[in-house]
Order: C-alpha cells, then sequence, then structure tokens
C-alpha cells in the first residue's frame, strides 16, 4: 500500500502549523454568503482533515466592509474548531467605483485603470485583509493568476501601460508588489500573506515568474500558490510550482489534478519540488477525502467531468458534484454549529 507520510506531515509556517500538507484552494461556491449552505460547505472540508483552506476569491470591496466581513466569522471559527487553517482569496474584478469595467490597458470591454484608481485599489486591497484578519483568517491571498485583473498588470500582452506600473518586467510586478507591501503594512505579523501567480502566461514565460516569485518574497509573501491556468489542457503542476520553488525560501503550492493522483502528490513532495498541494475537484467531490486517505478508506472519486463544478460555476448556480449527490448538501447532515 502507498505510504502518504509525507502529505501527511505538519508544516509549520510564521506562527501557524498545518496539521498536514493537503490544501482546498479559492474555488467559488455560488452559495449565498453567511447562509447554512455556504458554512457547512468549508466545514464539511475542515472535519474532513484538510489542512489549510482559501476561502473562495472575494471581492475586496465587500471585503472591506465590517458589515460583510462579520458574516464569514462563524465560518471561520468552525473551521479553527475543526482543526484547519483559513486564509481567503482577495479578489478585483477590475471595477472602477464609478463601476465601469477597468482593466490594466483598455480592451474590447473594458478602459484602461487610471493611476489614481490604482493606489484607490492598492488602499482596499489593505483594508481589506485587515478586515479578514479582525474576523479570525490566518491569512489572505490576492488573485493573481488565470488573467484576472491583478494577473493581467505581468502579461505585456495585457498591460501596455507607460506609467510606473507598466512597461519592463519590473514595471508589471509593481502592481503586485505595491499590494503585498501595502497588505504587510496593514495587518499584524501573525498574517500569513499567500500569492497565487499563473506560472507562465500570455506573453511571459516561466523565466519571468521566477524573477516575480524573489520579488514577491521579499515584498512579504509568505506561501506562493503556483496555478497554472485553470483551461489549461495540459497538467504541467508540479514542474511549475519545482522551478519557482528552486528561486525562494518560501513554501509552495502546486495545483491541478492531484484528486485523481494522490501517489503523484506525495512523489512532488518527497522530490521536494512543492510544500502543499491543492486538491480543488478532489475536495468537491469528497470533503473527507484527506481522513479516508489517512484511514484507507475508499474515497469518492472526482472524474475531471467538471458538469457540477465548472459546470455550475458557468451557470451562476451553487456548485456540486455529478460523484457524490451530497456534495453541496452539506447543510442538511452535517450541524450548522
Ligand atoms: C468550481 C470552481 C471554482 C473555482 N474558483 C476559483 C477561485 O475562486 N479562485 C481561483 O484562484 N481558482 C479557482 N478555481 C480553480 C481551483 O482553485 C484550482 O486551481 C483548479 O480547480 C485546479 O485544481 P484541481 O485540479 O485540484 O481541481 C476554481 C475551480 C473550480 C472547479
Amino acid at each position: 500500500m502507498r505510504d502518504y507520510t509525507r502529505l501527511f506531515s505538519p508544516l509549520s509556517v510564521g506562527p501557524l502549523t498545518f496539521r498536514n500538507r493537503i490544501v482546498m484552494p479559492p474555488m467559488v461556491a455560488n452559495m449565498q454568503v453567511g447562509s447554512d449552505q455556504a458554512h457547512s460547505w468549508y466545514v464539511a472540508r475542515a472535519r474532513g482533515g484538510v489542512g489549510l483552506i482559501i476561502r473562495e476569491a472575494t471581492a475586496i470591496r465587500r471585503l472591506a466592509d465590517p458589515v460583510f466581513t462579520g458574516k464569514l466569522k462563524r465560518t471561520v471559527d468552525a473551521v479553527h474548531r475543526a482543526g484547519a487553517a483559513m486564509a481567503v482569496q482577495l479578489m478585483e474584478w477590475g471595477r472602477a467605483a464609478s463601476s465601469e469595467t477597468i482593466a490594466a490597458s483598455a480592451t474590447d470591454n473594458a478602459r484602461e485603470a487610471t493611476e489614481a484608481e490604482l493606489l484607490e485599489l492598492i488602499g482596499l486591497y489593505a483594508k481589506a485583509a485587515k478586515e479578514c484578519r479582525r474576523v479570525g483568517f490566518d491569512g489572505v491571498e490576492p488573485h493573481g493568476a488565470h488573467g484576472y485583473f491583478l494577473n493581467q498588470f505581468f502579461s505585456p500582452v495585457s498591460n501596455r501601460r507607460a506609467d510606473a506600473f507598466g512597461g519592463s518586467v519590473e514595471k508589471r510586478m509593481e502592481m503586485a508588489l505595491r499590494i503585498v507591501r501595502a497588505i504587510r503594512e496593514a495587518v499584524d505579523e501573525n498574517c500569513i500573506i499567500l500569492y497565487r501567480h499563473t506560472p507562465r502566461g500570455e506573453g511571459y514565460s516561466l523565466g519571468n515568474s521566477r524573477k516575480f516569485a524573489g520579488q514577491l518574497e521579499k515584498a512579504g509573501v509568505d506561501i506562493l500558490d503556483v496555478s497554472p491556468s485553470t483551461s489549461s489542457s495540459q497538467a504541467p503542476r508540479a514542474d511549475m510550482a519545482g522551478a519557482l520553488k528552486e528561486v525562494v525560501a518560501i513554501p509552495v503550492i502546486a495545483v491541478g489534478g492531484f484528486g485523481r493522483d494522490l501517489g503523484g502528490a506525495e512523489s512532488v513532495l518527497e522530490q521536494g519540488r512543492a510544500d502543499l498541494i491543492a486538491i480543488g475537484r478532489g475536495l468537491i467531490a469528497d470533503p473527507e477525502l484527506p481522513n479516508k486517505l489517512y484511514h484507507s478508506r475508499e474515497i469518492i472519486e472526482c472524474k475531471e467531468c467538471n458538469e457540477k463544478c465548472f459546470g455550475n460555476l458557468r451557470k451562476g448556480t451553487p456548485i456540486g458534484c455529478a460523484q457524490n449527490e451530497a456534495s453541496g448538501r452539506e447543510y442538511l447532515y452535517i450541524d450548522a454549529e
């Protein structure tokens, strides 16, 4: 039988100790914030044994509002009681205060964000992080991946700015680095900062990302979450995580398809190509995956059919799993506390 010693070894990061190396990556669940359904969704996965949960992408403007953030406290507390750490992904979709759509540079659907708007957004990231900390999150993760607003700044294709935020690869890092520094200044030293980055993107190479990784670490990032584009048909995952891990001293998360390849996850850790393993769809299929793996019990396996996870995400309805009727309906069978 396969041995999962490394997957189940704890990892200390700053003041935190994760009980194992399994991370639930951020996944928009389309469940109403503060509802029993959304609450039970996360609590079930914490009770299922995961080490760290990163709450789904959540708009910084919402998180900066204490009334909104207050609605998340019940879940953070319950996740902690279940023995898992919990961070939250900080998301900016590219929305100006005026509600116009903005982007790093103009597109067919968006105008270029002004410098003043970028400075306002940097402040909002910091404010959101502070609010998240107030309600007990262990850390925050700016979403710098998958071609969204923040990732656009790193790409020379989507970022054609001529100011401090665009031009050379160094300037294309500027938005992210200022956000990380602003968060670092706003929160206490025990707050963990993660950063999610797509290692190879439009017009930029893994080499550019290696430079970026070093700068993110210097700016105050504690964990680098290396997420190849979700639309990528290959699974380059651990190779890319490994390439970035070589240039930083902070822990690195490898992402992509590990729910169906738990032996591969153990090997990646064994080979030192990553320190933590994200299991997304695998945990949608079976919230108890970590505990079942540990006790050699049968796991409900994700088949990567994407029907009720990515499928429902696109439809705007709560996510679930074609392999498991109970996924997304945890509120029916767990005590909501
Ligand atoms: C329903 C769904 C929602 C997702 N939402 C987010 C998100 O909010 N932020 C993010 O960075 N990635 C998001 N992702 C991508 C996952 O975090 C993860 O990177 C991806 O599913 C690959 O990992 P896996 O093969 O273990 O599922 C989402 C994925 C799914 C299936």
